[in-house]
């Protein structure tokens, strides 16, 4: 089965990165939820995809700048004024993981340090994971591939999975050669036979960010491994049909 992942939660509906897109991806029927994580100037773990608050809130500057306390009182912004009126917000991890206590949901964590490196983020997110027992429900990915063999370091049994936006040679020996479960890949750059080739190695492939109708159905076919959607209610529609 494809397992299917809230990108950013149900970003396509929702504000991204925030509590009500992350509880719309359960109802949306999600295996699972793909976040972003961030470190605050007071070395909080926040949920958010962009360096700066000022695409995705009401606020401006730089996340590592400003206080977590600063962060939560920002509107997360969204084009429907009914999602502004209900003020969301931007989470911590902590409080995502919270919420996946209650639930069965499978978490992406996306560590968003392939600019700013936040020196000692894997340590802290490991950690959290720890605390709250999610080693078997969580995959880490990044852009930054360093960082996730210094992952699997910290804790050999993470999943990790490298994020890519190019045509890569022999993607499993790449993924094997970080120690990653998983590959990441942009929707374009893999093919169905590199798709089946990777998941011939033991590797899951979990292409991103799949909201056509015609991709959908082509990873469904293929029996592929994963997919991260904005989307993910019509992709657990469009999945009924395999
Ligand atoms: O994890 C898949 C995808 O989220 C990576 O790109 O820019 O949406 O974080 P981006
Ligand atoms: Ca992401």
């Amino acid at each position: 089965m494809t397992f299917i992942f809230a990108h950013r939660g149900s970003a396509g509906t929702h504000p991204e990165n925030t509590m009500e897109a992350f509880l719309a991806a359960e109802m949306d029927g999600a295996d699972g939820i793909e976040l972003d994580v961030q470190l605050t100037a007071d070395g909080e773990i926040v949920v958010i995809h962009d360096l700066t608050v000022d695409r995705t809130t009401n606020g401006s500057g730089f996340v590592n700048e400003l206080t977590f306390n600063e962060l939560s009182k920002l509107k997360a912004n969204f084009h429907s004024l009914h999602f502004f009126k209900k003020s969301c917000r931007i989470p911590s991890l902590r409080e995502v993981f919270e919420w996946l206590e209650g639930n069965h949901l499978l978490c992406n964590i996306e560590l968003k340090n392939a600019v700013n490196p936040y020196r000692g983020m894997e340590e802290m997110v490991i950690e959290l994971v720890h605390e709250f027992c999610l080693e078997k429900r969580v995959i880490i990915s990044s852009f930054n591939h360093k960082s996730l063999v210094l992952s699997r370091e910290i804790e050999p049994a993470i999943t990790t999975a490298p994020l890519y936006n190019e045509v890569l040679y022999k993607p499993w020996d790449y993924a094997a050669s970080l120690g990653a479960c998983g590959i990441h890949p942009k929707l374009k750059s893999i093919s169905d036979r590199e798709i089946m080739d990777t998941m011939a190695c033991g590797i899951a492939v979990r292409p991103y960010t799949v909201n056509k109708e015609k991709d959908m159905k082509r990873l469904f076919a293929l029996n592929c491994s994963g997919l991260i959607t904005d989307y993910p209610g019509k992709a657990y529609r469009l999945r009924e049909q395999y």
